[in-house]
């Protein structure tokens, strides 16, 4: 059993139905937008993809977590929210490939791929309003803006070989972390729980969770990342494991990121970041971020403490 199974079982049938509920609301909210929107919005829904920050948002609310129309709401707006920024995202990376399948960029071109992303943002505040929570939204368009300044930080950055690990971690805390931030942080409103009491958690298992996909990103292999290995040294995302691994090999702090061109050469590229050993070294770091994560939780039930540290193993799980 995968781990997030084993998270889904720990959280009962109540997550079950609402997961349930959450993928029919999906399928539903991107019609009525015109045919070209609606396939390729139900393409990136149905691309797979293993709906963690919709279970964040369940398991945030209590476990069980209360089945209300407002839970499944924020659980499907941050879900589109996260959907709509992988579409934009695989155009300013020019990624190909998502999910083992070509990107909206890939398919439908550069145009179709920024309405499609637009919907996708569209739809989820327009879900979330429906729950008359103010501040819900608030939570979930400050972590949309931080997400913005995340991707135009990564941009900004690129090729750039003197990327220090603070800024690196910034922006991945921009990019990634204040999404999965912003999951629990709904979930616990949701819930009746402080909002804020969560969003520790939230952040550092999602900065976490960015860590291990850059080590993904290295090491592969493609069958399981759906993407080619190298894909951010491609598109010139300087991440931990080339910046830990330029402290141990020389050649690799000499190299010109601009220069690798092909998969080949980013694959030979990721071989020697491997061999410095730094792969190991940055999956610590990521381990260390998980710990951090489980021991910041405030008091909480048991049901749900255990089921928000099996999530948070689950991050890890899908390194090792
Ligand atoms: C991919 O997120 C983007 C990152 C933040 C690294 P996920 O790995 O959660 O994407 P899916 O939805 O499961 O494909
Ligand atoms: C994460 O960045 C994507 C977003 C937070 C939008 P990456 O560029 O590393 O994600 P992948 O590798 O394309 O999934
Ligand atoms: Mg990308
Ligand atoms: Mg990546």
């Amino acid at each position: 059993m995968s781990a997030l199974e084993t998270v889904l079982e720990a959280g009962g049938p109540a997550v079950e139905r609402l997961m349930d509920r959450v993928e029919r609301r999906m399928e539903a909210v991107t019609a009525g937008y015109g045919a070209a929107l609606a396939r390729y919005s139900r393409e990136t829904i149905h691309a797979g993809g293993k709906r963690l920050r919709p279970l964040l948002v369940c398991l945030s609310a209590g476990v069980p977590p209360p089945e209300s129309d407002g839970l499944v709401q924020a659980a499907v707006a941050v879900e589109l929210v996260h959907a709509a920024t992988l579409v934009h995202d695989d155009v300013l990376d020019g990624s190909a490939l998502r999910r083992g399948r070509p990107t909206v960029v890939a398919s439908g071109g550069r145009k179709m791929a920024t309405a499609t992303g637009d919907l996708l943002f569209a739809r989820a505040f327009a879900e979330l309003a429906r729950g008359r929570s103010p501040a819900s939204v608030t939570v979930l368009s400050r972590a949309s803006s931080e997400l913005a300044l995340g991707e135009l930080m990564q941009r900004a950055d690129a090729f750039d070989g003197a990327i220090q690990v603070e800024r690196y971690l910034q922006r991945c805390r921009l990019k990634t972390a204040v999404l999965f931030r912003a999951a629990c942080e709904l979930g616990a409103l949701a819930g009746g729980i402080p909002s804020t009491s969560l969003a520790p958690f939230g952040e550092q298992i999602g900065l976490a969770f960015q860590i291990l996909d850059d080590v993904l990103d290295v090491s592969g292999p493609p069958e399981r990342t759906g993407k080619p290995r190298g894909a951010d040294l491609l598109d010139g995302t300087i991440t931990l494991p080339l910046i830990e691994a330029r402290n141990r090999d020389p050649e690799l702090a000499a190299l010109e990121v601009g220069l690798v061109r092909s998969e080949r050469d980013a694959g030979t590229v990721c071989d020697r970041i491997a061999a410095t050993g730094a792969l190991d070294a940055v999956k610590e770091r990521a381990l260390a971020l998980v710990a951090d994560a489980k021991s910041s939780l405030p008091a909480l039930p048991e049901r749900q403490r255990a089921a928000l540290e099996l999530v948070a193993n689950g991050v890890v799980e899908r390194y090792a």
